[in-house]
């Protein structure tokens, strides 16, 4: 494999991704990793990602410098690359000069020279985030570019096959990043591009049925991509084993229920059983307002039903002796999900993502995640290739906290009421009007705490504001506001205060993520 050494923030899974782009296969190993544990993998090459400290920091991310000795073609970026520098008798200085964002580089003549440049233009703009920089290259190295400010950008060394960038050619702000990733790990390294999308299934399917041997397990079904494609993937290493659970929690859109009870089963061809826990999930929502306290609450609640159910099944199926426990479940847990739930090495929690973050403590059950890794559009391309339908795997996002995300305020079943049709009124347009493809997703939110004063038939009105938060994005991770047509924000404006009751405003969300998150709570 190659392996990808993690040296913390969000970077590492995005390079892995990059490396399977590349049709190379990849694996993540922790900077703690030691020369010895290296070698026994036996990578055909190492890639260090950036990490959040300085390299002189106290609690600096260390990594063992016998490691460059091994003949392995490696290749560090940012902190990585700075890692290497000192590990290899060059300097880092802290500058003082900050670059953040895009920045001019230039590479220099000895670069054209270099496998991991050969025929690139040697103005580029990339994507920086350092403090410190490399001063001085360390010895038998070539400088290969530099910034206004940066004197060492990237250097390597053809022989040792050593190479290091300042810069992130993981982010699609850098020019020709993918191509530099690319050189290096078939040119400078000679690994064929032969990893297919599909090895990840027959990877999984491997280590689905060593996890979970002859066991029951049950799939928590959401009626989104990823759970789909969870469970199609389970059923595919484990069959009849599996039997999928969809929670109606109350905080559904409009026609979810039918369309998961219809659709999915013909599709995936698994076992469902439908828990109505809407009572179960309002109950332990009124009063809150707090989104985290939100989201726990409805993550825990999640995990009750799929633990009486679980028992349940094993209770019915005792007649066919079944003996024991259901201890597995299936999430279609993605990579963004543990991210954000701060779960990353060394990432702060933006938000508690309801099957990660939001998970109560005392859960038993061993969870089965076999997508944990990916990002959304890679998950389709396997659930494409499993055969899972275009109408299920082209679908967009829905947080599983669902609805009660979107209203700003106490949740409550008149809201929820109103919510899910403004909702589906947004929905309808978006799609008559053609856009769905070039929208990821179109959260509609309420806010429920708020009103302002309207006239509507020679009335007064004192309603409530719908927020309609349409986004593009690739993986979540970061977002652009979708310039909608006008005419489209028209109608939906219109039939939204004329059809829901109690609404008297539209309004649109025009932020990108970061600031904003896609999501308003
Ligand atoms: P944010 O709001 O963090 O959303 O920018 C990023 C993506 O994740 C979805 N999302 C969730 N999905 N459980 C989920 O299954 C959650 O708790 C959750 N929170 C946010 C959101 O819809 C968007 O696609």
């Amino acid at each position: 494999p190659v392996l990808v050494v993690d040296f913390g923030a969000q970077y590492a899974q995005l390079i892995a991704r990059r490396v399977r782009e590349a049709n190379v296969y990849s694996e993540i190993v922790p900077h703690t990793i030691t020369a010895a544990e290296v070698r026994e993998k036996q990578p055909r090459a190492i890639i260090l990602s950036g990490g959040p400290a300085s390299v002189y920091a106290e609690d600096a991310a260390k990594f063992d410098a016998e490691v460059f000795e091994l003949g392995v073609p490696t290749f560090g970026i940012c902190y990585g690359f700075q890692t290497m520098a000192v590990a290899l008798g060059g300097e880092v200085a802290r500058t003082g000069r900050r670059e953040y964002g895009s920045t001019a580089t230039q590479l220099t003549d000895a670069a054209a020279a270099s496998c991991l440049f050969a025929d690139q233009p040697s103005a580029q703009i990339v994507w920086m985030s350092h403090g410190d920089s490399v001063a001085k290259a360390p010895e038998g190295f070539e400088v290969l570019a530099h910034t206004a400010d940066t004197p060492v950008a990237a250097f390597g060394n053809d022989e040792r096959k050593l190479y290091g960038v300042q810069w992130h050619p993981e982010v699609l702000h850098s020019e020709h990043g993918q191509r530099v990733l690319e050189a290096f790990l078939h040119e400078a390294a000679g690994i064929p591009n032969d990893w297919k999308p599909s090895s990840i299934i027959d990877e999984q399917v491997a280590r689905i049925r060593e996890q979970i041997g002859e066991n029951e397990v049950i799939c928590a079904l959401s009626g989104g991509v990823d759970s789909a494609v969870a469970a199609a993937l389970v059923h595919r290493a484990v069959g009849d084993k599996l039997t999928c659970v969809f929670v109606d929690h109350g905080l559904l859109r409009k026609d979810e229920r039918k369309q998961v009870e219809e659709d999915y089963v013909k599709a995936i061809g698994v076992r469902l059983v439908t828990v109505d826990a809407r009572e179960q999930f309002l109950g332990e929502l009124a009063g809150v307002t707090d989104p985290e306290t939100k989201r726990k609450i409805i993550g825990r609640e999640f995990i009750r039903v799929f633990e009486s159910t679980a028992a349940q099944l094993v209770a019915e199926s005792r007649n066919d002796d079944v003996e024991g426990e259901i201890k597995f479940l299936v999430q279609g847990t993605l990579y963004p999900d543990v991210v954000e739930s701060g779960g990353g090495t060394g990432t702060a929690n933006i938000k508690s993502h309801h099957n990660v973050g939001g998970l109560p403590e005392d859960m038993t059950f061993e969870l089965v995640e076999p997508l944990r890794a990916l990002f959304k559009d890679e998950v389709r391309a396997v659930g494409r290739e499993l055969g899972v339908p275009e109408v299920i795997v082209a679908r967009q996002p829905f947080p599983g906290p669902g609805l009660g995300i979107r209203i700003i305020g106490e949740v409550t079943e008149a809201r929820l009421d109103l919510l899910r049709e403004a909702d589906a009124i947004v929905r309808e347009e978006l799609t008559a009007a053609g856009l769905d493809e070039q929208i990821w997703q179109c959260p509609v939110v309420l806010l429920a705490d708020v009103r302002s004063v309207g006239v509507q038939g020679d009335g007064r009105t004192y309603g409530h504001p719908i927020v309609i938060r349409p986004v593009s994005s690739e993986d979540a991770m970061t977002a652009d506001w979708t310039r909608l047509p006008y005419d489209v924000v028209a109608r939906v404006s219109n039939r939204i205060t004329n059809e829901v009751e109690g609404v008297n405003r539209v309004v649109m969300d025009v932020t990108s993520k970061p600031p904003g998150t896609i999501e308003w709570e």
